[in-house]
C-alpha cells in the first residue's frame, strides 16, 4: 500500500496536495512518503518477527539522508556499497555496527574507512579483496568479519541489466568454490573472520521461486562451511523483492518470509536482507511540469520539465513508470508520448500512453520512481537536478534543495593559461 491517492480528482501525498507541493518548490521535484516507507519497512520487519534478523536498507536506491533517517529510526540496517554511502550513513546517525558493505570494487581507502567505523561486516566479492581487507586490517590492528558473496547461478526472471546471481555475471564467488575460498581464508587470512554468507541473486523479482532455488543451494553451503570448522553466524540473502509498476503481482513480505522461513528457522544465523526498491519503490513519485503539447501527423508528444537525466529507468531498461496528471481535468483522454527537453531519442518516461487530456503548465506524475529515480540522476545537458520533498502527515520538508546553476560549476576551473 502506498500513501499516494486521488481525492476528488486531485493527488495527495499523504495528507497534502502534490500540486500545492509543486506550486512551493517548483518542477521537477521527487516526492517522498514517510508514512509509505515506513510502512513497507515494518511488513518485512515483521513478516521475520519470529527468527533473529535485519533488514538492512540498500542505500542505492535511495541515499536521501532523510530516508535514511527515517529508517534508521524505525530499527532498519544498511546495506551499502560506496565510501560515500557510509558518508551518507554516518551523518544520517545510524549505528555502524548494523551496516553492511557489498561491492565488487573497494578501493583500500573505502576499506579502512569503514573498518575505523566499526561496520557490521564485508560482503566480499573475490579473493584479491578478501586480500585487500585483510592487509588495511592488519595494518590497523582490527579483525574485520566477512561475508563471500555466493553466486549460486540461478535466474531471477528479471531484467539482464538486473540480474546478478547468474553464472557468467561480475557478481560474487561462484558457489563451486566456495568451500575452498572460505577454507583459504580462514586459513591464510588472519585477520578475517569469515562468519557470513551472503547472496543477491538479482532485482525487481516478483516471484518466490528463485529465492527458494538460491537458498537450497546456499543453505546446505552453511551446513557444509560449518563441517569444515568455520563459525557461520550470519546469512545474508540480498535484496530483489520486486513492486508494482504496472500490473505485475509480486510476492508480500508475508508471502516472502513464508517461503524463506523454513530453509533458515533453524539454521542457527543471524538472517540479514537487503531491500531497496520494496521499501521505497513506491513510496516516491516525480512530478514534472507540461511545458508543451506537441502534435505531429505521427504522434502526439507531452514535452515535460523532467528528462532523462532525472529518472533514466524508462531508457535505461525499458521500464514503465505510470503517469497521470495531479489534477484530472477530464475523463477525455488522448495517446501521447511523454518525453523531455533532453536532445537524446531515448529520453521519454513513456511512449504511446493514454494519459487524461491536460493543459501546457498543468503538473503530472511519474509513479513508483522512490527507487534508483533521484540517486541515478545526473546532470547531463547541465540541467541541476530536482529537489526531494519528504511528506510526514500533514507536512512536508524540503530534504534535498533543487539545484542551482553555481551547484553545475562547482570546483570547475580554467586553466590560468587560457585566461
Ligand atoms: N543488495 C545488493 C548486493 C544489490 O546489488 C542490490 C541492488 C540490492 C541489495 C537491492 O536491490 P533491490 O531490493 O532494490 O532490488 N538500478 C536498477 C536496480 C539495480 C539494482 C542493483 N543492486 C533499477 O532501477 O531497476
Amino acid at each position: 500500500m502506498d500513501r499516494f491517492e486521488y481525492r476528488d480528482g486531485e493527488l495527495y501525498c499523504e495528507e497534502v496536495r502534490v500540486e500545492d507541493i509543486c506550486r512551493d518548490v517548483g518542477t521537477p521535484v521527487y516526492i517522498y512518503s514517510h508514512g509509505t516507507i515506513i510502512d513497507h519497512y515494518r511488513k518485512l520487519d515483521e513478516a521475520f518477527g519470529e527468527i533473529d534478523h535485519l533488514i538492512c536498507f540498500s542505500v542505492k536506491s535511495n541515499s536521501n539522508l532523510a530516508v535514511i533517517r527515517a529508517l534508521a529510526k524505525a530499527g532498519a540496517g544498511m546495506d551499502i556499497v560506496s565510501g560515500g554511502e557510509l558518508y551518507r550513513v554516518l551523518k544520517a546517525g545510524v549505528d555502524p555496527s548494523k551496516v553492511v558493505y557489498a561491492s565488487v570494487g573497494k578501493s583500500e581507502e573505502e576499506i579502512e574507512f569503514a573498518l575505523q567505523a566499526g561496520i557490521m561486516m564485508f560482503n566480499v566479492e573475490s579473493r584479491p579483496e578478501a586480500e585487500a581487507i585483510n592487509r588495511v586490517a592488519g595494518r590497523m590492528g582490527v579483525k574485520a568479519r566477512i561475508a563471500f558473496r555466493i553466486n549460486p547461478d540461478v535466474d531471477p526472471h528479471t531484467h539482464k541489466h538486473i540480474t546478478t546471481g547468474k553464472g557468467g555475471t561480475k557478481f560474487g564467488i561462484p558457489i563451486d568454490e566456495a568451500v575452498e575460498t572460505y577454507l583459504w581464508a580462514k586459513e591464510r587470512l588472519g585477520n578475517l573472520i569469515p562468519c557470513g554468507v551472503h547472496c543477491h541473486i538479482g532485482s525487481q523479482i516478483t516471484s518466490v521461486e528463485p529465492y527458494k532455488e538460491a537458498l537450497s543451494r546456499i543453505v546446505p553451503l552453511v551446513s557444509e562451511l560449518r563441517r569444515n570448522g568455520l563459525e557461520i553466524d550470519t546469512l545474508n540473502i540480498g535484496g530483489g523483492l520486486g513492486i508494482v509498476y504496472k500490473d505485475e503481482t509480486p510476492s508480500t513480505a508475508d508471502e516472502f518470509a513464508a517461503a524463506v522461513l523454513p530453509y533458515v528457522r533453524d539454521l542457527g544465523c543471524k538472517l540479514i536482507i537487503e531491500p531497496g526498491r520494496f521499501i521505497v519503490g513506491n513510496a516516491g513519485i516525480l512530478a514534472t511540469k507540461v511545458l508543451y503539447i506537441k502534435r505531429t501527423p505521427h504522434k502526439n508528444f507531452l514535452i515535460v520539465d523532467a528528462a532523462m537525466n532525472d529518472l533514466i529507468r524508462p531508457a535505461f531498461y525499458d521500464s514503465y513508470h505510470r503517469i497521470a496528471p495531479v489534477r484530472i481535468r477530464t475523463e477525455e483522454t488522448d495517446t501521447f508520448d511523454v518525453v523531455g527537453p533532453v536532445c537524446e531519442t531515448g529520453d521519454y518516461f513513456a511512449k504511446d500512453r493514454r494519459i487524461n487530456l491536460v493543459e501546457p503548465g498543468d503538473i503530472i506524475s511519474i509513479f513508483s520512481a522512490g527507487a534508483y529515480g533521484f540517486t541515478m540522476s545526473s546532470n547531463y545537458n547541465s540541467r541541476p537536478r530536482a529537489a526531494e520533498v519528504m511528506v510526514i502527515e500533514d507536512r512536508y520538508y524540503i530534504v534535498r534543495k533543487r539545484e542551482t546553476y553555481l551547484d553545475l560549476i562547482r570546483g570547475e576551473a580554467i586553466p590560468g593559461e587560457l585566461m
